[in-house]
């Protein structure tokens, strides 16, 4: 999107060392920096950043990057919005992003879809207001949906009719291709004629977080399946990034979230006068969800349907809202209602009342628990609690912990003691493996170090340059070197690929085209180490010079890959074989000259 020279400029101009200061207090120590990692949970700072390499490694989760990546994980910004974040903290303008042909095609086939959308979302709305809406009118008031409400969510009303809409984009200029990819009309079976999706429903619009309509779920009048029909997926339409009403809610910046099931729940609990409400449409709250929700909230009171579906979708739903760093509460309307229902029955003061009910998410999973075992059975009661102290032992607040633990003794009649001391058991086993990881990414780390020193010493990579430029230009001097040096002794994966290519080449051509060497190599970076190899000039006075330092390379390049694989060595018998090897290539000498 933007050439290679902006991101490095933006990239030089932010220090990594200060971007990050500005997200969490590090410590200088020698030539790195320490803080308390942001990605995971930690009581002893693993985080490092390096000013001199422009780099963060955390020795506890692994996560490493630049500074453009780390933006993109703490903000969840995309790389785009992580360099626009990045160019206006040093205040740079950064030029009209560039977008290949495929993209700006892309972009105009979405504009197109964005236009069509808001045309549908027009028309289902008049239709809903002429005559032949009447039944969808009485049904929304049946709900009890105000007129505002109605109008600001877009409700409409798709006709009993084949090609209402259908007929409607055509005229409204939209070509054939256009109204196939956006989902809302169909194919029919023989492939001759074309229909609406949506017939005789009520139309709910779907919008992104700007407001724009990109797809839509329509209900069912009466009796029938399926009861909601929704978008497919399409360029627009996405379903596990997309929550709905989040455009909406986003505007109350209360970082606190109600997360719903359905379109109707989350409708109603809006009208009801809470506005910080978005429901997940029936599909399983995912990360990406989270990501989007990360956004605009830090808390979420999840109030799912009390049927088994909806208890296990919460389950699922908690699972993924603890990984991403949110409080989470939960609420099940009783009854086995859901949200709609309880508040057309009891009224908005009682739902307020009911929010204020929502329990943390460990009590919500040791009352699911308790459901699964009689603590009446001696066996079911201490499998109970057994289970019961895996949850707790996740807790990190020791008060809230202390509160459960009396709660779980009071059920069961198991000692408090008894109850504490297992779930610090599980906490010390889990911390121990944790650690173990820990210790073990370290050393890898400290072998991937030492192996990275290795590989880009600009002495090794000129020398292995040097090489591969005088086999591609000397037919001579390849014959003797193949006999000596293979490509598994380059260092670079690309030049071992090169060297495989002048072999090939020769075979071809009978000799090497440093052009057509270059068109082996399709990706940029490939192409730059390629071109790279052909920009020297031959810098030795006689050719016995020119043998003497060929031979320095090829035995500097030779034991520089064997101290590479030394670092990354398994067993001591490893090491010992490749000294063995180091010691060989230290006599190593080819002859290319006669004199
Ligand atoms: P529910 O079956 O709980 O419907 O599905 P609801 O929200 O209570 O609907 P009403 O009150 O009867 O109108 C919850 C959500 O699952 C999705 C919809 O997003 C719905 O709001 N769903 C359900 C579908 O996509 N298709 C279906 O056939 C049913
Ligand atoms: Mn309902």
């Amino acid at each position: 999107m933007y050439p290679q020279q902006v991101l490095e400029e933006v990239r030089t101009q932010n220090d990594i060392v200060d971007v990050i200061s500005e997200y969490l207090p590090l410590k200088q120590k020698g030539t790195s920096y320490f803080g308390l990692c942001p990605f995971h949970n930690e009581k002893t700072p693993s985080f490092s950043v390096s000013s001199e390499r422009q780099f963060y490694y955390c020795f506890g989760c692994g996560a490493a990057g630049n500074v453009f990546t780390f933006i993109m994980q703490m903000e969840n910004d995309t790389f785009p919005e992580a360099v626009k974040r990045l160019a206006d903290r040093v205040h740079m303008t950064l030029p009209e992003p560039q977008y290949t042909a495929e993209a700006k095609a892309q972009q105009q086939q979405r504009q197109r879809l964005f236009a069509m959308h808001k045309e549908a979302g027009r028309f289902f709305y008049q239709k809903l207001h002429e005559p032949m809406g009447t039944q969808a009118r009485a049904y929304l008031q049946k709900r009890q949906i105000k007129e505002n409400i109605q109008k600001k969510f877009g409700i409409g009303y798709a006709p009993n009719d084949r090609q209402g809409l259908y007929h409607y984009l055509q005229q409204k200029g939209f070509s054939q291709e256009e109204l196939q990819k956006s989902g809302l009309i169909v194919e029919r079976k023989d492939g001759k004629d074309y229909f609406d999706r949506f017939r005789n429903r009520l139309m709910f619009p779907i919008l992104d977080i700007q407001g724009r309509v990109i797809g839509f779920g329509g209900r069912i009048l009466a009796q029938g399946e399926p009861k909601y029909l929704n978008s497919p997926e399409t360029l627009l339409f996405n379903k596990s990034r997309n929550l709905y009403g989040l455009n909406f809610a986003k505007n109350t910046r209360k970082r606190e979230m109600i997360l719903v099931e359905g379109y109707m729940d989350m409708i109603s609990v809006y009208q009801a006068g809470f506005r910080n409400v978005a429901a997940s449409l029936g599909t399983a709250f995912n990360q990406e969800h989270a990501k989007v929700l990360k956004k605009y909230a830090d808390s979420v009171i999840l109030l799912y349907d009390s049927d088994d579906a909806g208890t296990m979708a919460a389950q699922r739903a908690i699972t993924v809202l603890v990984q991403n760093g949110f409080q989470v509460k939960v609420l099940q309307v009783p009854d086995g209602k859901d949200p709609d229902e309880f508040i057309k029955q009891n009224g908005a003061q009682a739902f307020s009342q009911l929010l204020a009910k929502a329990v943390h998410y460990i009590t919500f999973q040791i009352q699911c628990l308790k459901k699964k075992y009689d603590l009446n059975e001696m066996t079911q009661k201490v499998a109970f609690t057994t289970q019961a102290a895996e949850i707790l032992a996740k807790l990190e607040n020791d008060i809230e912990k202390a509160v459960y633990i009396t709660e779980i003794s009071r059920m069961t009649g198991i000692a408090q003691s008894a109850i504490e001391s297992e779930t610090t058991k599980i906490r010390q086993k889990e911390e121990k493996t944790f650690y173990e990881n820990a210790q073990e990414k370290r050393q890898k780390e400290f072998a991937r170090q030492k192996t990275a020193k290795i590989i880009s010493s600009k002495g090794i990579l000129q020398a292995q340059r040097d090489i591969l430029f005088l086999c591609a230009s000397n037919f001579q001097i390849y014959q003797k070197m193949k006999e000596v040096f293979f490509s598994k002794d380059f260092l670079e994966p690309v030049y071992q690929r090169a060297y495989e290519k002048i072999a090939f080449l020769y075979e071809k051509n009978g000799t090497v085209f440093p052009a057509e060497l270059i068109n082996y190599f399709q990706q940029p970076e490939e192409q730059r180490m390629i071109t790279e190899i052909f920009a020297v000039v031959s810098k030795h006075a006689t050719a016995k010079d020119m043998e003497k330092a060929l031979n320095e390379e090829i035995r500097k390049v030779k034991k520089a890959n064997l101290d590479r694989l030394a670092a990354e060595a398994k067993s001591v018998e490893q090491i010992q074989q490749l000294l063995m090897e180091k010691r060989k290539a230290d006599s190593l000498y080819i002859t290319i000259t006669d004199g």
